[in-house]
C-alpha cells in the first residue's frame, strides 16, 4: 500500500501536494473542488498590506474628510498626519479599519474550517514590519493552520544593499513570531547576493517552512502602444528546474521544511522536487491550464512511480538525489555546466 502522507511544517497532509496561494484559493466553493479533487492542503489567496493600509485610509478619509488631504504609504505617517498621534484614536482608527478589510478574509478562513478537513494556510504578501501584529493574531483568531509570508522585496533600489534589504525579511519574521502560536512559512524569489546564507539564516529565523520560490512579476512592453504589460502570469512545465537545483543544494541542511514552488505541471517535476528534499510541493498554474482533475493526475503518477521503485511512503526517497546524498555533489554546480558546454 502507497502512502503518500506527509509531514510539513508541523501539519499532517494527505499527500505533499498543496494548491498555491492564487485566485483559485479565493472562495469556498473552489476550495470545496480543490479539497475534493485530493488536495493535500490549501494556501490562501494572499491579503496584502498595500490593501489594508488602502482600506485604512478609506475609513479615515470618510470619518475625518477635512483633514485628510494626502496619503502616504506608511499607515504610521497617515495617522501622524491625522494628529491622531499614538494615542487610543490611534489604535481604535487603526484596528477599526483593518477589521473592516480583513472581514471577508476572516470569514473565508472560518468557513474553510468549518467545512474542510485538510489543512487551511493564510497568506499574507507584505513588504514591511509596520501594522502587522493585528493581521496575523486575528488570522489565528479565526482557525488557520498556518501563515504563509509571501514577502515581495525587489532589490530595485540603486542605493539599499542587500544587508539593508535583507534585515527586513528578518523584522518582519519578528513581528509577526510575537503575535501568532501557529507555524510561519516564508516564500521567497531568488535575488539575494547571498542565496544560500541567507536562506540558511532564515530557516533558523523560528520559522517553520521556506516555500522555494515565488515566481516574480515580470513586466513586458507593448511596442505598438508603449505600454507596459503582464508577461507569462502562469509559468511552463520547465521553470520547475531552478527551484530543483537550489532544493537539491539546500535541503538537509536547513532549520526548516522546505516547499518547492513553480513550474510543477506534472508529476516526473512532483518526484523530481520530492527526490531534491522537498516536505511538500505547491501548483498554481497547472490548476489554470488543466483544470483540478490534474490534483489526481500528479498523485497517481507519484503513486504508480513509487510502486515501481518499490517505495512505499513519501520518506523512503525524499532528499534521495539532494547534494549530501549523490556520489558527486559538483553535478549541482559548475561541472555539468562545462560538461554540457564542452560538447556542443
Ligand atoms: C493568477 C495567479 C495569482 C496568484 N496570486 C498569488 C497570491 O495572491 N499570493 C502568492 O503568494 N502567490 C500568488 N501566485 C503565485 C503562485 O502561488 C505560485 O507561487 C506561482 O504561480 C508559481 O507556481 P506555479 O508555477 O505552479 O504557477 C499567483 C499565481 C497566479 C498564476
Amino acid at each position: 500500500m502507497t502512502d503518500l502522507t506527509t509531514n510539513y511544517m508541523g501539519l499532517t497532509l494527505k499527500n505533499p501536494l498543496i494548491a498555491a496561494s492564487s485566485g483559485l484559493t479565493n472562495d469556498i466553493s473552489h476550495l470545496k473542488q480543490l479539497e475534493e479533487k485530493g488536495i493535500g492542503a490549501i494556501v490562501l489567496k494572499s491579503i496584502f498590506e498595500e490593501q489594508i493600509i488602502a482600506d485604512t485610509e478609506k475609513f479615515i478619509q470618510k470619518n475625518d474628510t477635512d483633514k485628510m488631504q494626502t496619503f502616504s504609504t506608511s499607515f504610521d505617517n497617515i495617522i501622524k498626519q491625522k494628529s491622531y498621534q499614538y494615542d487610543e484614536a490611534y489604535e481604535y482608527v487603526r484596528d477599526y479599519a483593518q477589521e473592516q478589510t480583513l472581514f471577508d478574509y476572516l470569514n473565508l478562513i472560518t468557513e474553510a474550517k468549518k467545512t474542510l478537513k485538510i489543512p487551511i494556510i493564510a497568506s499574507i504578501n507584505c513588504v514591511s514590519a509596520q501594522n502587522w501584529h493585528y493581521f496575523a493574531h486575528r488570522i489565528e483568531e479565526s482557525g488557520a493552520d498556518a501563515i504563509e509570508l509571501n514577502i515581495y522585496l525587489l532589490p530595485s533600489q540603486i542605493d539599499m544593499d542587500g544587508i539593508e534589504l535583507e534585515k527586513k525579511y528578518f523584522e518582519i519574521i519578528e513581528a509577526v513570531k510575537k503575535q501568532v502560536n501557529i507555524p510561519i512559512a516564508l516564500k521567497l524569489g531568488y535575488y539575494f547576493s547571498g542565496l544560500s546564507k541567507t536562506i540558511n539564516e532564515l530557516s533558523n529565523s523560528g520559522i517553520k517552512a521556506l516555500v522555494l520560490f515565488n515566481r516574480p512579476f515580470t513586466p513586458d512592453f507593448n511596442i505598438d502602444k508603449f505600454e507596459i504589460t503582464t508577461s507569462n502570469i502562469f509559468s511552463s512545465k520547465h521553470d520547475y528546474a531552478h527551484t530543483l537545483r537550489w532544493l537539491a543544494i539546500l535541503s538537509g541542511r536547513l532549520g526548516c521544511d522546505l516547499a518547492a514552488a513553480t513550474g510543477v505541471h506534472e508529476y516526473r517535476a512532483a518526484v523530481k522536487q520530492l527526490l531534491a528534499g522537498a516536505d511538500a510541493i505547491q501548483i498554481a498554474s497547472v490548476l489554470y491550464e488543466k483544470g483540478f482533475d490534474s490534483i489526481a493526475e500528479i498523485l497517481n503518477g507519484i503513486k504508480t512511480w513509487m510502486e515501481a521503485k518499490g517505495f512505499t511512503k513519501i520518506s523512503d526517497f525524499k532528499g534521495k538525489m539532494n547534494q549530501l546524498s549523490v556520489k558527486n555533489p559538483a553535478s549541482f554546480e559548475r561541472v555539468q555546466f562545462m560538461k554540457l558546454y564542452s560538447k556542443i
